[in-house]
């Protein structure tokens, strides 16, 4: 392979009871600014994105009990989620995860926030670590 897959952070996403709060610490405490807010009804989730250089911190909070994130931080607690990691194709990079063996989460790319393509990949296939692949 030559060209890399991966091209940039795209964001870093940690679990929180109460995205007010979250929110509320990161400005306070960091001054950073809320720069996209949404709700992801197929995931089950609200999200905030603060904006670090082009990168974001991507606060999660569950919006239903039965939402993989509700689930998680029942299971886990507060603390990171996932690592978005942004590419120029998300098919491409999801089938180079396929071709290896590792285990999908989604088939197929699919609608993420702010109008993204995305797609993740299973913990087991990537040393622990949720993935989401994430074509801008
Ligand atoms: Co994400």
């Amino acid at each position: 392979m030559t060209t890399p897959l991966l091209t940039e952070i795209d964001h870093v996403a940690i679990a929180v009871r109460d995205l007010e709060a979250a929110i509320a610490w990161y400005r306070v405490t960091f001054g950073a600014d809320v720069a996209h807010r949404e709700i992801v009804d197929h995931d089950g989730v609200e999200e905030a994105l603060l904006v670090v250089a082009d990168s974001f911190i991507q606060l999660v909070a569950a919006t239903r009990d039965d939402s993989p994130v509700a689930r998680y931080l029942e299971r886990r607690g507060e603390g990171l989620h996932h690592v978005g990691y942004r590419v120029a194709d998300c098919a491409a990079a999801l089938q180079a995860v396929k071709d290896r063996g590792g285990r999908a989460i989604d088939e197929h790319p699919r609608p993420g926030s702010r109008g993204t393509t995305v797609a993740f990949v299973h913990p087991s296939a990537a040393f622990g670590t949720l993935i989401e692949l994430v074509q801008e």
